[in-house]
């Protein structure tokens, strides 16, 4: 027989239904540790994501949450191997069909780093934000609990599907090629260029206002690659009146370079004479710029013999991720340009 009152409970129950987020800890402030109190001379990535996430309840009418501790490091130690670890695991993760979306708990030094190569990596259009803190754990009034609640908010909401990785601080969602941090000692620590901003919070309410433009995730040309090791990129910096000595050393010991150069990715005659050389020797090059805000174009006056790449709006240390990937696929100049354009 027909129940009517017991269809339209089942209807609500479903309504009703929770999101399921892993929550992936990686390390960093948000998991940091110091004297009670205060909010310097602590050590990161000490203490345990699900404790930070017992303080805030409210948590559990939002989502259910799945914790995975994968690694615990200030996120200074992290590095390629820890990122295909990391992308891996997302994407096995989102795979799972009671999977609604994933946030990682991460230091803040790098975490615009691990956002790009994961925004180029991960093969899901189920959201991915990262999240950190400014203020350790045991600080008086931490950031890190609101952050996670948020990027947790995030993830659960259907506006955040298919904007590639994100990343969440102060009530700010950031796109993952474009967020970088500006200031050391603040919590609101990360800077907003004209492209980084995707959106804004309030409380766990989502406002998504732009979306990435770029190539990311399932667009992305690297998602459905398995990753050993990547070749070589370093960076080489350019600083009035540096010689050409770091470009010597690195002659043998890479695939690519990235120069951070000056003003439009500029540098002295001798740099350029030298790069031509290892460019000639097949040597990837970059020209990036030191300038906070800056597109690098390729252009005659630094590179006459169009040897280079520019960075296009990407920083020095997304470009390195993106040359770095590309170097995995190709040495044609001309395909990695067009790369620059695109991702
Ligand atoms: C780190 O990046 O692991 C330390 C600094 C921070 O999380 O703010």
């Amino acid at each position: 027989m027909r129940n009517d009152a017991n269809i339209q409970k089942y209807r609500e129950l479903a309504q009703k239904q929770m999101k399921k987020i892993i929550v992936i800890a990686t390390g960093g402030t948000i998991a940091g540790s110091g004297e009670d109190g205060r909010t310097t001379e602590y050590r990161a990535g000490t203490i345990d994501v699900s404790d930070v996430l017992k303080t805030i309840p409210q948590i559990n009418d939002l989502a259910e949450i799945e914790m995975i501790s994968l690694i615990s490091v200030d996120s200074n130690e992290m590095n390629e191997r820890y990122w295909i670890k990391l992308r891996n695991t997302i994407n096995e993760q989102a795979k799972r069909p009671d999977v609604d979306g994933i946030v990682i708990t991460h230091g803040t030094d790098t975490i615009e780093e691990t956002a790009y190569f994961l925004n180029l990596t991960v093969a899901t259009e189920k959201p991915v934000v990262l999240t950190g803190a400014m203020r350790p754990a045991t600080a008086t009034s931490p950031d890190g609990p609101f952050n996670l609640f948020q990027a947790i908010a995030l993830a659960a909401n259907d506006q955040a599907h298919g904007c590639g990785v994100m990343c969440l601080f102060s009530s700010t969602i950031y796109s993952a090629r474009n967020i970088a941090k500006t200031n050391n000692h603040k919590i609101d620590a990360f800077g907003l260029n004209e492209q980084a901003a995707l959106g804004y919070m309030r409380d766990a309410d989502v406002f998504i206002t732009n979306h990435p433009t770029t190539r990311h995730t399932l667009f992305s040309r690297f998602c459905n690659k398995q990753f050993e090791a990547f070749p070589k990129v370093r960076m080489a910096t350019y600083y009035a009146g540096a010689d050409t000595a770091i470009l010597d050393a690195l002659e043998h010991d890479c695939d690519g370079i990235v120069i951070i150069g000056t003003g439009s990715g500029n540098y002295s005659q001798a740099w350029l004479q030298k790069l031509d050389e290892l460019a000639e020797k097949g040597t990837i090059i970059v020209r990036s710029s030191r300038v906070p805000h800056s597109i690098v174009f390729d252009e005659q006056v630094f590179d006459p013999k169009n040897h280079f790449i520019g960075s296009n709006t990407l920083t020095p240390f997304k470009a390195r991720i993106l040359l770095m990937l590309c170097l995995t696929q190709t040495r044609d100049i001309e395909k990695i340009r067009n790369a620059f354009f695109r991702y």
